[in-house]
């Protein structure tokens, strides 16, 4: 007996050891934690248990038959963050530069599956040369056999990838079909051409960092969610984000009963909208003066910055909160706010987190290269997201609701149950002096001075419309409260929702405006 148990006490070692010492270091001097350090971050203490440590490839190409590494270039298994299950795999960049092959996406699609069928998150840290070279075309269909299965799981569970290394070429596919990515700067990078094949085909000249690193992905693509500065700090944001999910889409979020919330807020917030409804504010103060104290969680903090979402907690329960940003472009919706507003509303039906909704909204914006590049088709996006909802849906138009966006944005006509405008809210189908220009054209152009009658019809215009209570006559908002009201009310709106029932018709799937 004792052979054999030190037989797999030293195979465990191997396993453990990956590419060896030297890459190891190498990994380490290049600012990367390895595979199995990271994963010893992600999880709860002496939580993870390991499932394929000593699966190995069966390629005999180009020398492979000669070179072995027990586990293949990924580590698999389960654990826990908080108590929860989560299935993890982490790539080993020390085992052939982490590259895939068949058996290594074999290990990967078995994690997915047993996440599939016991309904928890699924998280991957990817850090991977991409296609194992010599394997060729198994390769790239154990590539296909993984989309195939975050496809599937979609909507099921949380799926997380994390980028801690490259991830290139067609691999950049499995974490574009998760909820969530995370990336590391400088560390880290995502593109489906690198810089030579770029400098080839368009001549241009740009390095990795910047055709494909965590900032660029982070504000001019939105591909990257979730921008962390090392390893460490990466692994403690994703392990407190999954305590913002629910194990599935059959569960809710955990409930904390612990949260704080700082009286001196209900003060703060009333002074928050600026007395000239044209200077810009920043709605994340509006954020913080509802929600529970230090519970925000924006995401894609630095891409479409008109447009605000993320995780709060209200009485420890998570919401999902969809805010215009009027600090930024005056919190018009453009073609990118749209899509991140409407991914991120999607993401929080499918996993029960009730919404709340600021508004804010100037109208769309306008001009040629919005209207060509489809404005129309992306900004439907976010009114499919909103209208096939389920979850409870709550509105507070802070200031303006304008046009189109008024309705987009969450109005009882598709669907919000509840919702709440402040005595600063003005709520038309236009500006007031937009509105003026074109039904008093003519009495404007024949007036002895039309600057005066321009200014006379506006001022007429806005006391009729600039103003919620047209809207509260109408029953388009529920009640006109008061901002330091805002947080009790949501509160007891939201539990009043807790029982909300309501299904879409049957169908195979709608249709988004893709
Ligand atoms: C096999 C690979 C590999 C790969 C790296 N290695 N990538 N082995 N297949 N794809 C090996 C190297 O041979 C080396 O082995 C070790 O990993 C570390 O690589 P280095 O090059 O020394 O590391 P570094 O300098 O940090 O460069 C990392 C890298 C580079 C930028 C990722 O290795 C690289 O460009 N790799 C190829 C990337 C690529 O073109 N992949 C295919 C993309 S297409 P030793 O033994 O020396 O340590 C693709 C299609 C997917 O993935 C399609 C899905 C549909």
């Amino acid at each position: 007996m004792k052979e054999k148990r030190d037989e797999l006490i030293q195979r465990r070692k191997d396993s453990v050891l990956g590419g060896g010492e030297a890459r190891i270091e190498k990994q380490h001097k290049g600012g990367k934690l390895t595979a199995r350090e990271r994963i010893t971050l992600l999880l709860d203490e002496n939580s993870f248990q390991e499932t394929g440590m000593f699966v190995e490839h069966r390629s005999t190409y180009f020398g492979l038959d000669k070179v072995h590494y027990p586990g293949d270039g990924v580590v698999t298994g389960f654990g826990t963050i908080h108590g929860r299950l989560v299935y993890v795999f982490s790539q080993d960049f020390t085992v052939l530069g982490g590259s895939l092959s068949e058996t290594h996406a074999d290990k990967i699609c078995k994690l997915m599956d047993l996440a599939m069928k016991n309904g928890a998150p699924l998280i991957g840290l990817n850090d991977s040369g991409g296609a194992r070279i010599q394997e060729g075309v198994v390769s790239l269909a154990g590539y296909a056999d993984i989309f195939f299965r975050n496809t599937r799981a979609s909507g099921v569970i949380p799926q997380i990838s994390v980028i801690m290394g490259p991830c290139a070429g067609g691999a950049v596919y499995s974490p574009a079909l998760t909820d969530f990515v995370f990336m590391v700067e400088e560390t880290s990078y995502m593109f489906v051409t690198g810089p030579n094949v770029v400098k080839t085909v368009t001549h241009e000249e740009v390095s990795s960092e910047d055709l494909g690193g965590a900032k660029t992905h982070a504000e001019k693509s939105g591909v990257n969610h979730f921008t962390a500065s090392n390893d460490v700090e990466c692994l403690k944001k994703v392990r407190d984000l999954v305590t913002y999910m629910p194990q599935n889409a059959r569960e809710l979020a955990p409930q904390p009963s612990i949260f704080e919330f700082s009286e001196n807020k209900f003060e703060t917030i009333k002074n928050i909208i600026p007395d000239n409804a044209n200077v810009p504010y920043d709605i994340r103060k509006v954020v913080d003066c509802v929600i529970d104290d230090d519970s925000f969680r924006e995401v894609q903090e630095d891409f479409a910055k008109s447009i605000v979402v993320g995780f709060a907690r209200l009485e420890g329960r998570t919401i999902g909160i969809v805010a215009n940003q009027p600090a930024s472009m005056a919190g018009v919706l453009d073609i990118d706010s749209s899509r991140k507003g409407a991914r991120f509303v999607r993401f929080c039906d499918a996993f029960n987190i009730p919404l709340l909704v600021f508004e804010d909204v100037p109208g769309f914006l306008p001009g040629t290269d919005q209207e060509w590049r489809g404005i129309i088709t992306h900004g439907a996006k976010l009114l499919y997201a909103f209208s096939e909802a389920t979850v409870p849906r709550i509105t507070v138009i802070t200031r303006k609701a304008c046009g189109g966006a008024f309705d987009v944005m969450n109005s009882k006509n598709i669907g919000a149950d509840l919702n709440y405008a402040w005595p600063t809210a003005e709520i038309a189908v236009m500006g007031a002096k937009g509105a003026a220009e074109i039904i008093f054209k003519r009495e404007i152009s024949e007036a002895s001075d039309p600057a005066a009658k321009l200014l006379e019809k506006e001022a007429e215009y806005a006391e009729k419309f600039a103003n919620p209570y047209r809207a509260a006559e109408r029953g388009f908002v529920d009640d006109v409260i008061l901002p330091e009201e805002t947080r009790p009310r949501l509160i007891a709106a939201f539990k009043s929702l807790e029982n909300k029932n309501e299904s879409l018709p049957w169908k195979k799937h709608g249709n988004i405006p893709l």
